[in-house]
């Protein structure tokens, strides 16, 4: 009768072996990292997806009426929907958040000066949001706007909070 080696078939008297069992698990182990990783990155793929989708579901437009009904030059507050909506002189739109960027106090509009002033603590900003008088420590806050069907809809969900002649051009629209 054959006495097969031990060594050789690399079985233990216990049953195990150990140097393949060591490789076997750490195979078992780097495809088990490797399941986790894809179901990662797939988890992180979805949920940016589906975070996309959401955005766009959690728009919350509110209707300001037709374009034509808005002159040039033209500040317009909306008090339900807290902002105002300005028309410049080109035709372009701007919608502004009527809380103050310091502490959100409610900010008015003074036609003869032409600018707007908050009463708690007198900062002033431009017609386009931007800061003429501290303490406001940076330009009102300003929503997307769309148009369809002729009519005006403010994304009171979105904000961009910076008014800069630089990107003030993407934000106006004309009729
Ligand atoms: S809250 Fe407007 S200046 Fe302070």
């Amino acid at each position: 009768m054959k006495i097969k080696n031990p060594k050789m078939s690399g079985v233990k008297k216990d049953g195990l072996k150990p140097k393949q069992s060591r490789r076997d698990f750490m195979k078992t182990a780097w495809k088990g990292l490797g399941i986790i990783a894809g179901i990662e990155f797939t988890g992180l793929t979805l949920h940016y997806l589906v975070d996309r989708k959401d955005s766009d579901e959690n728009e919350k437009l509110f209707e300001a009426g037709l374009v034509t009904q808005f002159p040039n030059k033209s500040v317009t507050p909306f008090r339900n929907g807290h902002f105002y909506l300005v028309r410049l002189e080109d035709g372009g739109f701007i919608a502004m958040s009527i809380k103050c960027s310091h502490l959100g106090c409610s900010i008015m509009w003074d036609e003869k000066k032409n600018e707007f002033i908050c009463p708690c603590h007198s900062s002033k900003f431009s017609l386009t949001g931007e800061v003429i008088n501290p303490p406001a420590p940076r330009p009102l806050d300003i929503y997307e706007i769309k148009i369809k069907d002729g009519k005006l809809f403010i994304n009171l969900n979105k904000k961009k909070s910076e008014v800069s002649l630089k990107n003030l051009n993407s934000l106006m629209f004309s009729n």
